[in-house]
């Protein structure tokens, strides 16, 4: 069994305890969060002991699953692989690539599995696509279009830690992007919006809509549409168009009913609510990556070269923004 133990008990990091404990390979050892009441509520409710960051690092834990706020992602990573512990860290490993860059140099070289969380490589139909494609079952690649927008817009005090759209949401579009393409985005463009809720975003100059345009050397396109509020639920799909064809993998609903009345023809249920239910198989899937790699030495699925690559196209998307432009990735990257 491997001993884990969980570093943030909010949002998610309830949910990765949760998995955790039922995860036939692994225990739930330990949590910890700043805030002693949240790590003592999840706890309770799962029966585990907390501790301190420290003890997380010590001799009776075997893996590390960080999902505190994204500032303290890069140092517990370092403290991580420091000890010898395999981590998956939520993303982003951080909001500024430079502190991104010192945590590879930090970690240069270690053998230690570091995974980062992008779940929706490890969701079974964005994974069937990506491997109907690999097979050559719609020939060549031509274009990849990525929907990725939430359901609803996030409370006031979310937007302060997230750091802006496309460094906290569109970063799971960009890493879907390099996971479906097997190539880099040479090329970028990106326009956003404020649609939603334009004086909010604008108080904290961000935005609730992007449109992103990016194109690899090969020149195959890809399309990224985001947007922080969509009424009627977490939109997520992503096409694949190839000279032989084309790939969709799709929303997911709760159940196939569809019902049939005077007014309405194949009324369905609505989407999976969010992140949680939608990607709940692809969270448990990316767990037992993580768990493989620690056992066999297999390369984590979602490496911290990955990370970086989707933080560097977000900061690149944002200089984009600002200049109006279309931009080459390397010349765009900070
Ligand atoms: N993969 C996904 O789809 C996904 C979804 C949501 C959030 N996330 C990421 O997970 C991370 C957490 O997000 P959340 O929504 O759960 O946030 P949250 O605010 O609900 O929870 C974060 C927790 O971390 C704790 N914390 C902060 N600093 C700490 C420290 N130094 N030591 C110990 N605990 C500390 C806070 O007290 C809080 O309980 C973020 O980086 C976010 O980007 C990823």
């Amino acid at each position: 069994m491997i001993r884990t133990a969980v570093l943030g008990c909010g949002r998610i990091g309830r949910m990765h305890a949760a998995n955790i404990a039922a995860h036939p390979r692994a225990r739930l050892a330990m949590l910890h969060d700043l805030d002693a009441a949240a790590a003592k509520a999840v706890a309770g409710e799962l029966g585990v002991p907390t501790g301190s960051a420290e003890d997380a690092f010590g001799a009776d834990i075997d893996a590390v699953l960080v999902a505190t706020a994204t500032e303290t992602h890069a140092d517990f990573i370092e403290r991580a692989v420091a000890a010898g512990k395999p981590v998956l860290c939520e993303k982003p490993i951080d909001l500024n690539p430079r502190r991104v860059a010192r945590c590879a140099e930090a970690i240069a070289g270690t053998t230690v599995p570091v995974q980062i969380g992008f779940n929706r490589r490890f969701d079974p139909g964005h994974r069937a696509a990506r491997d109907a494609l690999r097979a050559g079952e719609i020939g060549a690649l031509q274009q990849i279009v990525v929907t990725s927008r939430d359901p609803a817009m996030p409370p006031r005090a979310y937007y302060a830690a997230a750091g802006g759209l496309m460094r906290d949401m569109t970063i799971h579009d960009f890493d879907l992007a390099r996971f479906m393409l097997g190539a880099e985005p040479v090329e970028i463009f990106a326009m956003a919006g404020r649609q939603t809720d334009p004086e909010l975003m604008a108080e904290l100059d961000d935005h609730d809509s992007a449109m992103i345009l990016m194109r690899t050397a090969d020149g195959v396109q890809c399309h990224i549409n985001n947007a922080r509020c969509a009424v009627y639920g977490y939109d997520q799909r992503v096409e694949l168009l190839g000279d032989a064809g084309m790939l969709v993998s799709d929303n997911r609903k709760p159940h196939e009913l569809r019902s049939y009345t005077a007014a309405r023809s194949e009324a369905a249920a609505p989407y999976e609510f969010f992140f949680g239910e939608r990607y709940g198989e692809a969270f448990r899937a990316q767990l037992d990556a993580f768990f493989d790699s620690i056992e066999t030495g297999a390369p984590v699925q979602a490496s911290f070269e990955d990370g970086q690559r989707a933080l560097i196209l977000a900061e690149a998307a944002y200089r984009s923004l600002r200049e109006g432009q279309m931009l080459r990735v390397e010349d765009a990257a900070p």
